[in-house]
């Protein structure tokens, strides 16, 4: 049965932070220091991650999940988990495209680890990874990440190659002032390394509260930098995913840019996200959770938590209010939330 929100839109996505822990400090997530961790028990279990998301997948033909963090790999055992969702099954009744098979599963990760786990988790049936760099200069990396870690992350975006995930796509927050002046650089990156570069305006999600307006680099003047270099076509529709895309007129792979400010694509949105203590969230931008960790461990049927999740899902926003005078930042940040 689909899951459909009060203005229409059929929800496929699920997004299951696992942690809320990083091995990183990016300035646009998290502080330098002082964040506080999520005591170990209100961290859902895979048991009661598959639970849930068995929920999702067979009950309300979500057939698309993505692990996020914080920073999926410092959980231990991910590739059991992966293994796990990956015996789930589209039903055969969906009108999805994956009906009757297994959901496409993802995961976004900052890379550093990824070499150790890339093989595991291509073999327990992860389909498709997203790794975040923001600069290829160390000293920025540095800056940026607060971690001296560039050399590990490039590293790690060569082991999903070689561990068969395709396509790799890199994600790289644009902040003015910070790394603008590195569009064409990581462009160049994209099409030497063949990975496709999805840059994304920076959000106020961040920890520190420094976003302001000004600091967004919008999707047109990012599409215009490359555009000159590089000669560009964009590629219709998007569908729900929240990247437009445009191809290389050379041939040379694609970009995305994710315009979730300058050009808001809430109208599409079919995601919903499991942050890593269990609270349901409709929106990165929602104000309100639904607390699915307490019911579950109170007790709850999987009926009972169907009807919440439905419940949940009858607030979803029409679209967030950014740069509108009754925007409420959210309480949490994105390492909390689950990107
Ligand atoms: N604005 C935009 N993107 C962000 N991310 C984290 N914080 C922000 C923000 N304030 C991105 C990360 C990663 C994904 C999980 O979310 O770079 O790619
Ligand atoms: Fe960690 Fe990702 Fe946040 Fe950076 S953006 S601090 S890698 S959770």
């Amino acid at each position: 049965m689909d899951l459909v929100d009060p203005f229409g839109r059929t929800i496929r996505d699920l997004r299951i932070s696992v942690t809320d822990r990083c091995n990183f400090r990016c300035t646009y997530c998290m502080p330098e220091e002082g964040m506080k961790w999520l005591p170990r028990s209100d961290v859902l279990t895979f048991e009661e991650i598959h639970r849930l998301a068995a929920i999702f997948v067979e009950r309300f033909d979500v057939d698309g999940l993505r692990l996020t963090g914080g920073e999926p790999t410092v959980r231990a055992h991910m590739p059991v988990l992966v293994g796990k969702l990956a015996g789930l099954r589209v039903p055969t009744t969906s009108s999805s495209p994956l009906a009757g098979k297994k959901p496409d599963l993802s995961m976004t990760t900052n890379g550093a680890s990824f070499r150790l786990l890339a093989d595991d988790l291509r073999d327990a049936g992860l389909d498709r990874v997203n790794i975040s760099l923001d600069t290829l200069q160390q000293d920025k990396f540095v800056q940026m990440t607060r971690r001296d870690e560039l050399v590990r992350v490039l590293d790690g975006i060569e082991a999903a190659k070689q561990a068969g995930f395709s396509p790799v796509k890199v994600n790289a927050v644009v902040e003015r002032g910070v790394n603008d002046d590195e569009i064409v650089a990581l462009a160049t990156f994209g099409r030497e390394r063949n990975v496709e570069v999805r840059f994304i305006e920076f959000m106020p999600l961040d920890a520190s509260g420094h976003w302001i307006n000004d600091k967004v680099v919008s999707q047109d003047e990012i599409v215009a930098m490359i555009n000159e270099v590089y000669p560009l076509e964009q590629v219709a529709a998007r569908g729900a995913a929240p990247a437009d895309r445009w191809r290389y007129v050379d041939g040379a792979g694609m970009i995305g840019v994710i315009p979730t400010i300058t050009k808001p694509f809430c109208g599409d949105c079919d995601r919903v996200r499991i942050t890593a203590d269990g609270q349901f969230r409709t929106c990165l931008f929602a104000t309100t959770e639904f607390d699915l960790l307490k019911l579950m461990r109170g007790g709850a049927s999987d009926d009972e938590l169907a009807v919440e999740i439905q419940r949940a899902v009858g607030t979803k926003w029409a679209g967030h209010q950014i740069n509108q005078v009754n925007f409420i930042r959210p309480a949490r940040t994105m390492s909390q939330i689950g990107g």
